[in-house]
């Protein structure tokens, strides 16, 4: 880490000196553009080199009265563009300066004329595949698109500069992230999307559940074959009533072997029609109830389930016996609040440490937090330029900045303090500032952006507004929990000291009006083998929006 400019994979750079075709992608059938283009000397040591280049057109224009075609090619490897030159002689133009054509040519790079912006450019002598894009109905034209109207196209959206920009920016995100916890000895488990228990016990989980389509099903087949009715019901008990004599009456008779077994063959079907008959009457359509309520006994799992809102309780499980971990995966909130900072479906960072306390636990997500941004000016410095030019001009200096200074940290009464302070200093919030409040989004971005304008880490929070699994301080009014805060997006990380105490987690799970059953195997990690222990989950969005400026959250998910 340190330098700014990405230097070539060794491996290209090594291909780079021959001069046959080179720069192949190892699976692909191209040099990818970055390869040739993000080189630190643009390219231009390239020159002569043959090449194969495939890639979407940006923007084509054809000259010299149509002998020839200019395209800037993208193929997502990079921000940058390649220039393609194509003779009339070598394809047809008018298609191939379509903006959102594909395009895979071949042919020479070679040095631009003096005064050009591109260090290098790719004489075409061969086109090898066109994949047209007519321009009357192509949604992205090459004209600036607001990312709102994006939305609307999610699915040619990543052809953008913007979009592609963001996934290899979430790319180097999600790479930085396994890099932080495996150097740190952290073992990444898997935990699983669909779960009993709801970790925040906040009542914001989205239910997963066959007993809907289920009825659904049932509703139609009942429509079509109509339950039997109670003289159905008779009719078949008739029938083996009838077919039962037969047998007596053979018996009795003394009848051949062959004429017994054929009317005991033939009582069997009889009792085996009634009871599908007495099976089918039961069906009810609609969802199965028992006692009045939603009987889940009868649902895929046999209970009530969830998809997760938090990889946290389990993630605790494998903390509590091999040490260090992290889970790193999609979760799930059916909260209310649709603001440009909550998603449904949003990915999450949750490490879970044995033998530490919540100063390790600051320690852990500070470092963390300062790596990414780190990692982001080494990795992807030309991605950050294009935020910096096109949504937030600080956003280098701010990753710069968190990268190398101390965050400040604050107990929760401090900050409210301080927010008190402001408001008699004139400050005007929507939701009043009290001691026992849940900080707002307004509160928590007062406190980084205009009080210490650095990442602030707010600690010991009232117990009240916090979960059921954070540690009961000695005053026992206030937990060990830690909320990170940050410049552009408010609350990035929250985190506590979990409460390894059997007692006490007992005594807050009743105190939260919350069913002790779900959480029987959570509190056997107090019961057998308890151990000092923390965490926190990084919101990986918002992670995102905090280095890249971006406004909305929807932005930089590829599909919310
Ligand atoms: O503060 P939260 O609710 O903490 C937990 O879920 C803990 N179980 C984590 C842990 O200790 N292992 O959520 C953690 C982070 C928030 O700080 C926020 O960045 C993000 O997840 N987050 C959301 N991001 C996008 N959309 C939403 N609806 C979010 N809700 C929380
Ligand atoms: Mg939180």
């Amino acid at each position: 880490m340190g330098d700014q400019a990405t230097p070539p994979a060794p491996e290209l750079a090594a291909m780079a000196i021959n001069d046959g075709p080179c720069l192949k992608h190892p699976f692909s059938d191209r040099a990818p553009v970055r390869s040739i283009v993000c080189r630190p000397d643009g390219g231009a040591a390239l020159a002569g080199n043959r090449v194969r280049a495939g890639g979407w057109v940006k923007t084509g224009r054809e000259q010299g009265k149509g002998s020839f075609a200019f395209l800037e090619v993208n193929d997502g490897s990079c921000p940058a563009n390649l220039q393609v030159i194509v003779d009339a002689g070598v394809a047809d133009l008018s298609t191939l300066v379509q903006t959102g054509t594909c395009v895979l040519v071949e042919g020479l790079l070679k040095m631009p004329p003096e005064g050009t912006k591109q260090k290098i450019e790719l004489r075409v002598d061969k086109v090898l595949h066109v994949g047209p894009t007519d321009p009357a109905s192509y949604p992205i034209p090459k004209t600036k698109l607001s990312l709102e109207f994006l939305r609307d196209h999610i699915h040619l959206r990543p052809r953008t500069n913007t979009i592609s920009a963001v996934a290899r920016i979430r790319n180097a995100l999600a790479f930085a992230t396994h890099s932080f916890f495996q150097e740190h000895g952290f073992l990444y488990v898997h935990t699983p999307i669909i779960t009993t228990s709801d970790c925040e016990g906040a009542g914001e989980m989205f239910q997963a559940t066959t007993l809907i389509s289920e009825a659904e099903k049932l509703d139609k087949e009942l429509i079509m074959n109509p339950p039997p009715t109670e003289a159905d019901i008779e009719a078949a008990k008739c029938t083996v009533g009838e077919k039962s004599s037969v047998v007596a009456q053979l018996k009795a008779a003394k009848a051949t072997k062959e004429d017994i077994s054929a009317s005991v063959s033939d009582l069997k079907k009889a009792k085996e029609n009634l009871s599908r008959v007495e099976e089918r009457a039961k069906l009810k359509p609609g969802i199965p109830k028992k006692d009045g309520k939603i009987d889940y006994g009868q649902d895929f799992f046999g209970r009530q389930a969830f998809l997760t809102v938090s990889g946290q309780l389990q993630v605790e499980t494998y903390a509590c016996a091999v040490s260090s971990v992290y889970t790193f995966g999609p979760t799930f909130r059916a909260e209310h609040s649709h603001t440009s900072r909550h998603l449904a479906e949003f990915w999450m960072v949750e490490p879970e440490i044995a033998f530490a306390d919540l100063q390790d636990d600051m320690n852990c997500a500070e470092a963390y937090v300062k790596y990414m941004c780190q990692w982001l000016l080494n990795k992807c410095f030309d991605d950050m330029e294009l935020m910096a030019k096109l949504y937030d001009k600080g956003c280098i200096d701010r990753l710069r900045m968190v990268s190398s200074t101390p965050f400040e940290r604050i107990a929760y009464t401090e900050a409210v303090q301080l927010l008190e302070e402001a408001v008699r200093g004139g400050k005007e919030f929507e939701k009043n500032v009290e001691w026992g409040i849940d900080l707002a989004s307004e509160h928590e971005r007062y406190l980084t952006e205009d009080i210490f304008k650095k990442p602030v880490i707010v600690y010991n929070y009232p117990k009240g507004i916090k979960a059921f699994y954070m540690r009961l301080n000695d005053d026992s009014k206030t937990v060990a929990a830690m909320d990170i805060l940050v410049p552009k997006v408010g609350e990035l990380i929250g985190g506590s000291q979990r409460e390894e105490r059997y007692e006490v987690i007992q005594q807050r799970i009743a105190e939260m009006g919350l069913p002790l059953e779900p959480y029987e195997w959570y509190l056997d990690l107090r019961r057998y083998g308890t151990v000092k222990h923390c965490g926190f989950g990084l919101g990986f969005e918002r992670m995102i929006l905090f280095a890249t400026g971006i406004d909305n959250i929807r932005d930089v998910i590829p599909f919310p």
